[in-house]
């Protein structure tokens, strides 16, 4: 730990820690705007509000109201949202787009694929394309097995002698967290350190918002320190085949924007997709014996990233000449929010959308991974943990059951990635 204590001083990471830790990233602006303008984040439990749907059938690209005079536009349908993520030349992520808008400055760049256009997304995701192929991936397969094996037996433990255990904290979270720590190559003595930042850093709990941003600077930080060691001895992770890959022809910065990216990226998504997952499989016991016993594990896998649709936007995209969606116009300039819970919502997703149908054969896919050139680059990963984790666990604990009534369990208010804070059950 020591040889890392001095990296993570190091001069430049240091700045570059402080620099992300003193924003709050480029969604901090959020907390700026009036809860009305907030609504397309809004649940009813594990739906959509009334509103998006009332939006989607009778205008499925409407206007937004928000201040700053800014022109924002929210699309609901399943067509015009694939209209808008697929077009290579009509819309821009580019961070630099944001600056000076909704409380965002350009200091706020996070690096990393999201806020990037052609060529340097083009350039950044072509590297870690290979690192997310099946073959690659096939090596972590075990190491996941065994994360969640061990997971069990903590979540055992904490319910032990039939008191509630915290689902969230002990089994959803720490899976995703330890499977990045294997993908990047984060050393096995650190691991707990690292689980911890990343914990911290989404933790939004009241008052727990400066704690976030401290744990965003110091796991960048932490990240800048692996980078350095790595420079010298190049690990079996992720950065250590990227250095080995490429070597100066990605810089520092570029790989600890990449490196976080995969873990803001990875952790929450996978971890929510988990614990709303358990809430399901809990209350619906057909599914869940369908589950147990491994049954169209895929599809059923598919119907909950689409029924749960856990990245609510996203990625905001601007406008970059005038151009029409859903033949309706929009100006260069405007910003567009694509509502991907929303849009899964669509009849394009079959009879009865707002059910759950593990048997449910859609034409299209479902766009819980987004679409077009920003596609989720960890689905194929992200899929892995969900088939490994939610069988063992109905396996485990088949008479496991919410400790609050469903009424209580607390759901995020308005978050980009949906979720639960907490989730007892009774094992
Ligand atoms: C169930 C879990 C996950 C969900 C629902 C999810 C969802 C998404 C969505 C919707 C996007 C596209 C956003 C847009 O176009 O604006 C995205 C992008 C991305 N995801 Fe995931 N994700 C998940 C897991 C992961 C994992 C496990 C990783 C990596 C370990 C990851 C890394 C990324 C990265 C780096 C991007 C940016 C890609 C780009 O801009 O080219 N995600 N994800």
């Amino acid at each position: 730990m020591t040889s890392l204590v001095t990296a993570v001083r190091s001069q430049v990471l240091g700045r570059l820690a402080r620099r992300i830790a003193g924003t709050g990233g480029p969604y901090a602006g959020l907390a700026l705007l009036p809860d009305k303008v907030l609504w397309p984040l809004h649940r009813d439990g594990l739906d959509p509000v009334e509103q998006m749907a009332q939006r989607r059938d009778r205008e499925p690209v409407s206007r937004l109201a928000v201040p700053f005079g800014l022109r924002v536009w929210l699309v609901t349908g399943d067509e015009p949202v694939r209209e808008v993520l697929g077009s290579l030349d009509g819309f821009s992520n580019d961070f630099g787009r944001f600056a000076g808008k909704v409380g965002i400055n350009v200091g706020q760049d996070p690096g990393g694929l999201g806020f990037a256009d052609a060529p340097v997304h083009t350039r950044l995701r072509k590297m870690l394309t290979p690192e997310f192929t099946m073959r690659r991936l096939a090596r972590l397969q075990p190491r996941i097995e065994a994360i969640v094996a061990d997971r069990l037996d903590a979540l055992d433990a904490a319910g032990a002698a039939g008191a509630p255990a915290d689902l969230w904290h002990e089994f959803a979270l720490p899976i995703p967290a330890l499977t990045i720590c294997e993908l990047l190559g984060v050393p096995y003595a650190d691991r707990e350190y690292f689980q911890k930042l990343s914990t911290a850093r989404f933790d939004m709990g009241d008052g727990a918002h400066t704690a976030s941003l401290d744990a965003v600077g110091e796991s960048l930080a932490y990240l800048g320190g692996l980078i350095t060691e790595q420079r010298r001895e190049p690990g079996e992770g992720l950065l250590g085949s990227l250095i080995r890959a490429h070597g100066d022809a990605i810089d520092d910065r570029e790989l600890a924007g990449l490196a976080d990216g995969v873990l803001t990226g990875g952790l929450e998504t996978s971890a929510s997709m988990l614990a709303l997952g358990a809430v399901v499989l809990m209350d619906d016991a057909g599914m869940a014996a369908r589950m147990r016993a491994g049954d169209d594990l895929d599809r059923m896998v598919e119907e909950l990233l689409r029924y749960l649709t856990v990245v609510q936007v996203a990625f905001p995209r601007v406008a970059v000449r005038d151009l029409q969606i859903g033949g309706v116009g929009i100006r260069a300039g405007d910003v567009v929010m694509c509502s991907l819970s929303g849009a899964n919502r669509d009849d394009a997703a079959g009879a009865d959308p707002d059910r759950i149908d593990p048997a449910r054969r859609p034409g299209r896919s479902h766009l819980a991974f987004g679409y077009g050139v920003h596609r989720c680059i960890g689905a194929e990963l992200a899929r892995m943990e969900l088939r490994i984790a939610y069988p063992a666990l109905v396996r485990r604990f088949p008479r496991m059951r919410p400790a609050v009534a469903p009424a209580d369990l607390r759901y995020r208010r308005a978050s980009i990635v949906f979720g639960l804070d907490e989730l007892p059950v009774y094992l």
